[in-house]
């Protein structure tokens, strides 16, 4: 008889980051189940999944903010060992359109799987925030230890906000959760099967996709938001990190909190390559690694943008034991690949 899997539930699994997670959790040994409500997430992910992992993975489609919905899911699913909170509105734009969903949905999903987990006795958490809570840090690169900054959108202030939850919830006396905040910078590229990428609706606000669809001839052309930064070339510097690098960290997580290993009812820590891009850098090494030549110019600079920010990556390799393993030149090809896939 072989031993059950370990089960570990991923709200949002079906998205960008979700998904790939969910493959690497599975070909780690652990048994993940999906709670998706596929509100900016496709069917066709799931597919995906499937069809790289060679089997079905359970999915409930609830919206993760309906506690009682919740509640539902883990009653049918006894014996989850942890969960992996990914669920979330993420464009920035949109947030200052629309505070009020964002909060609802962001701080109400947080809310209600931390009302519903002890009630479960599920007591390990890994929460995906983002490196927007340092706002326009004063020197790089940024360290767990560097202090968040008001954020500069209602998105970035929901990541901060559930934060702070998590460390009051895990205060107060009789608390048995121990939670992992992964701060994530900038996820690009797609699985290497070219099953699994990110599906963007409408428009890309973010850089890599609108990339892709410009080489693909979906866009006419790239603006660069701005090249009279304070930086070698004058475009803004991230930090991007290839997303089944992303995903791997949280299996590592997963993994130090059933082990026990937590030195912390919170630990945080940045998951990055360490390493630092321009706008104008990825758009060249775009071009060489595919060959596609990519018609852009510049425009102005993007309200909000943060000039430079990119992870100090040392916390993660000491503590997790985790590392990147993509190149910038290979998360590129891999965005090109995903792109060239979904064209048919
Ligand atoms: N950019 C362009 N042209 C575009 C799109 C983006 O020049 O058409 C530039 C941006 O101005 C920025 C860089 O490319 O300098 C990266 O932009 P993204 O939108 O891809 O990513 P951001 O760094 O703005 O945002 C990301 C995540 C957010 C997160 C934020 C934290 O998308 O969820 O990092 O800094 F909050």
């Amino acid at each position: 008889m072989t031993t059950p899997r370990t089960k570990i539930l991923v709200t949002g699994g079906a998205g960008y980051i979700g998904s790939h997670a969910v493959v690497e959790l599975y070909q780690a040994g652990y048994q993940p189940v999906i709670v998706d409500n596929f509100s900016n997430s496709q069917e066709s992910a799931l597919a995906g999944i499937e069809s790289i992992l060679g089997t079905t993975v359970p999915i409930y489609r609830i919206d993760c903010a309906d506690e009682a919905a919740l509640r539902g899911v883990f009653a049918a699913e006894p014996n989850i060992a942890g969960v992996i909170h990914f669920a979330a509105f993420k464009a920035v734009g949109e947030s200052v359109q629309k505070p009020l969903a964002y909060f609802k949905n962001n701080v109400g999903s947080m809310l209600a799987l931390l009302a519903v987990m002890p009630e479960f006795g599920v007591e390990n958490l890994v929460f995906s925030s983002s490196c927007t809570v340092y706002g326009i840090p004063d020197a790089l690169p940024v360290t767990e230890a560097t202090p968040t900054k008001p954020a500069s959108s209602p998105y970035g202030r929901t990541k901060q906000m559930c934060e702070d939850i998590v460390h009051d919830v895990a205060a107060a006396p009789d608390n048995k959760l121990r939670t992992i905040l992964l701060r994530y910078f900038n996820p690009i590229g797609a699985h290497e099967s070219a099953k699994i990428g990110e599906l963007p609706l409408g428009v890309p606000n973010n850089l890599v996709p609108f990339i892709t669809q410009t080489a693909a001839g979906i866009r006419e052309k790239l603006t660069i938001n701005g090249s009279d930064y304070d930086t070698p070339d004058g475009t803004n510097i991230r930090d991007y990190i290839h997303v089944v690098d992303l995903a791997k960290s949280h299996v590592v997580a997963v993994q130090r909190l059933l082990d026990h290993k937590a030195t912390d009812t919170v630990e945080t820590f940045n998951v990055g390559t360490g390493h630092g891009n321009s706008v104008l850098e990825v758009v060249k090494t775009f071009e060489q690694v595919t060959g596609q030549k990519l018609n852009y110019s510049i425009g102005p600079r993007r309200p909000g943008d943060v000039p430079a920010i990119y992870a100090d990556a040392t916390k993660a390799a000491e503590v997790l034991g985790f590392r990147t393993e993509t190149s910038l030149a290979d998360s590129l090809a891999s965005a090109w690949k995903w792109q060239q896939t979904l064209a048919k």
